[in-house]
């Protein structure tokens, strides 16, 4: 049942029951209305306390109904508040745990609400594009007043309940006990046959409303160009002004409809559920989760040292090993300077920053490693040395450890056979720096047993990462599809295009930071490093050669002070450099080409297309299960725009049909040989169908 009902001291408690968060799906909103139905039928029965248990009173609609008929079903919420709020017993909310979106705005349709003071309180609907859509924007400023509600509605903010102990929101604020004081304070209103309190009937005090909106709107607007939802937001709550409460109700509902149609909701509503299916792997509900306790490290180098501190962050014990003294106090002192970084900006305390500190045992001896239930190798990106690391642990690994390379370009299954026990080897792909970035790429190797991969998911959870699956093949998902997207680059500059407008252009479709400017931050040597073993590997694949060009000049990026644009000595200000522009124009001549103007669109397209057709490949080898996976790595380890949902959705919305046409008349252009469309791309499209 999704609501218990249960009768105490004449007053009806109606339980919501449905895990996790209680969220309003339709069965619960039947089981509300009938429970009310029931208790305003029983004369036994003063009044009403709904309460959701210890862990939340509700967590809000369920959004998985709604792109479904159910969300329209009646009960609706709006209909469910309406029955409560027009209840002639009063009704009391008992709040634990939280209330949010859909949950508040149940709750502010009853007479009156006792709240744990931890309680989390919030109307997150913004973040997913939408509007509190069942009388939030209308009852929320009557309860908490204007500026609050116009703060934490178009920010999406949660507070602890305690916050709002002032406000009308809540009648009392407790630390427990909560129910109890729920039911006394229903007792006690239902004893005083006063008219029952109405959230609908309150005004929303404020010296000077259309001056603090005005206000609002400017700051609102200059700050989410990309999200109609914010402003749609204000003009809700613009309406809550009125003195009509229906008239308010409506302006919600038609801003809620528009705005659930639009492509940024789509695509927030996207990436929500993409990120929680990523960690949803088939095949693996049955795998037993390995225990990890202790975790090592092999390599204190950059990325080592980031990966550590995820762990400590976590208070996991990591040993941490390097063959050189030197390079081992080098590395180790990094992450305390990093720690102490963070305490001088007052994330940490002192005491934290040693605690953390306090968790890593040093070690130059592969000995140490014999206790560890994982260990993790980031040394230097050779085959050679790889094969010497995880030979040495295949020595001294405890039987049942999982052995991991954070490799970002070999062979997982090459490196598996180096052990005699292939089937705990896997990859950990973390992405740079370590301990910020949420994405984590877990590479399955052939061999890989489920129980492995099922841990490490677990795992990446516990330390904050957002994991996505993948296959073993060169560059894994993420990577794979980026060299893609910056051939594309390269050929773009020698037709006619300069850094500086390939940056604009894809900076204006949303990207964090365009190819070229994200070149001289990771370093060029990278990229060139990658293309001379390609060179020798795959003779096939062309590139431009400027980015070599580039390399042969010295101009690594940042850390040299130049690289496709130049820096002023500290600072990463990126101007745009009359040495480079000259360099691509003579290379241009040089090839015999005839340098054209190239409009913006055709940049966007021909990147975001590239990574398009090189993700169809991915899926249809496997290597990504799903595309929403290949829309998670993007989101959240490439700075692809949110509100427009990863690539693949994003081709999704253009519509497959036109991606590919686009594609085609690429393919008649120079260098239109990269532009062999993906089978599965063409599949869908014939069909009228979608990736996602
Ligand atoms: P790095 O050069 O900063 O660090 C490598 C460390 O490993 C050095 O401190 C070195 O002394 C140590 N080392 C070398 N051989 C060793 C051995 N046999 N035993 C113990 N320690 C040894 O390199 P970085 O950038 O940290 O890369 C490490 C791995 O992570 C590579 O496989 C790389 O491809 C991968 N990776 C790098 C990313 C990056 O952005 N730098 C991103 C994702 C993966």
């Amino acid at each position: 049942m999704p609501v218990n009902y249960d009768i105490r001291d004449g007053i009806a408690i109606l339980t919501l029951h449905n895990p996790p968060v209680n969220g309003l799906g339709i069965a619960t909103r039947r089981g509300l209305v009938e429970s009310l139905d029931r208790a305003c039928a029983d004369d036994a029965v003063k009044g009403i306390v709904v309460t959701g248990g210890a862990r939340a009173f509700s967590g809000g609609a369920d959004i998985r109904e709604f792109n479904k008929p159910e969300a329209s079903q009646e009960p609706t919420l709006p209909t469910v508040i309406e029955a409560f709020e027009g209840s002639a017993k009063p009704v009391v909310a008992a709040i634990e745990g939280m209330a949010l979106g859909g949950g508040l705005e149940l709750a502010l349709g009853m007479h009156h609400r006792v709240a744990a003071g931890n309680a989390q309180i919030g109307l997150p609907e913004v973040k997913l594009g939408l509007l509190p859509g069942a009388g939030g924007t209308q009852r929320f400023p009557r309860a908490v007043g204007l500026e609050t509600a116009v703060n934490m509605i178009v920010s999406g903010t949660l507070v602890p309940a305690a916050k709002l102990a002032s406000t009308r929101l809540f009648d009392k604020v407790h630390e427990e006990g909560v129910v109890d004081a729920a039911i006394a304070l229903c007792q006690q209103v239902a004893a005083s046959g006063d008219p029952l309190q109405k959230v609908r009937e309150w005004t929303i005090e404020h010296p000077n409303p259309e001056g603090f909106m005005g206000f609002a709107r400017t700051g609102v607007a200059a700050a989410s160009a990309n999200y109609p939802a914010p402003l749609k937001c204000l003009d809700a709550i613009e309406a809550a002004l009125g003195k009509d409460f229906d008239a308010g109700l409506r302006v919600e509902r038609d801003a809620f409809a528009m705005l659930l149609g639009t492509d940024e909701s789509k695509a927030l509503r996207h990436a929500f559920f993409s990120e929680r299916a990523a960690g949803k792997v088939a095949g693996l509900e049955d795998a037993r989760i390995r225990e990890v306790k202790s975790v090592g490290v092999i390599g204190a180098g950059t990325m080592g040292g980031g990966i550590t501190m995820n762990f400590l962050n976590a208070g996991i014990p990591v040993t941490l090993l390097e063959l050189k003294q030197e390079a081992l106090d080098r590395g180790i002192a990094t992450i305390r300077r990093n720690y102490e970084n963070s305490a001088k900006k007052g994330k940490l305390s002192a005491e934290q920053v040693e605690a953390h500190m306090a968790l890593i045992t040093p070690t130059m001896s592969y000995g140490d490693m014999g206790q560890a239930d994982m260990i993790i190798e980031a040394v230097f990106e050779e085959m050679g040395v790889k094969q010497a690391v995880f030979g040495q642990l295949d020595a001294v690994a405890k039987p049942g450890a999982i052995l991991a390379s954070n490799t970002s370009t070999l062979d997982v299954d090459r490196i598996a056979q180096f052990t005699s026990r292939p089937q705990d080897v896997l990859g950990t792909h973390f992405f740079s720096p370590a301990n910020v970035m949420k994405l984590l790429e877990v590479v399955r190797g052939k061999a890989t047993a489920p129980d492995v991969l099922a841990t490490v998911m677990a795992l990446a959870k516990k330390i904050g990462k957002t994991a996505v699956v993948s296959g073993v093949c060169d560059g894994f998902i993420g990577n794979r599809m980026i060299e893609q997207y910056s051939r594309q680059a390269g050929f773009l500059l020698e037709e006619g295009a300069l850094p500086q407008q390939v940056d604009r252009a894809m900076e204006a479709f949303g990207m964090a930071m365009g190819p070229f400017r994200m070149g001289d931050l990771a370093g060029n040597d990278i990229g060139w490093a990658i293309r001379k073993r390609r060179a020798v590997e795959s003779p096939e694949i062309t590139y431009s050669r400027t980015a070599d060009l580039l390399c042969e000049m010295g101009r690594f990026g940042q850390k040299t002070g130049a690289g496709w644009y130049d820096y002023a000595p500290g600072d990463r200000t990126a101007r745009p450099s009359p040495v480079v522009d000259a360099m691509i124009e003579a290379y241009s001549a040089e090839q015999g080409i005839t340098r054209r103007r190239i409009d913006d669109q055709e940049i966007v397209e021909r990147l975001v297309y590239a990574l398009v057709n090189e993700g169809a490949l991915i899926l249809e080898e496997g290597i990504a299960a799903k595309a929403s996976d290949i829309d998670v790595v993007y989101l959240t380890g490439y700075g692809f725009p949110v509100w427009r949902g990863g690539p693949m959705f994003h081709a999704d919305t253009v519509g497959l049909y036109n991606v590919l046409r686009s594609m085609r008349r690429f393919a008649n252009g120079l260098h239109g040989d990269a532009w062999e469309p993906a089978p599965l791309l063409v599949e869908l499209a014939d069909a009228g169908r979608s990736f996602n």
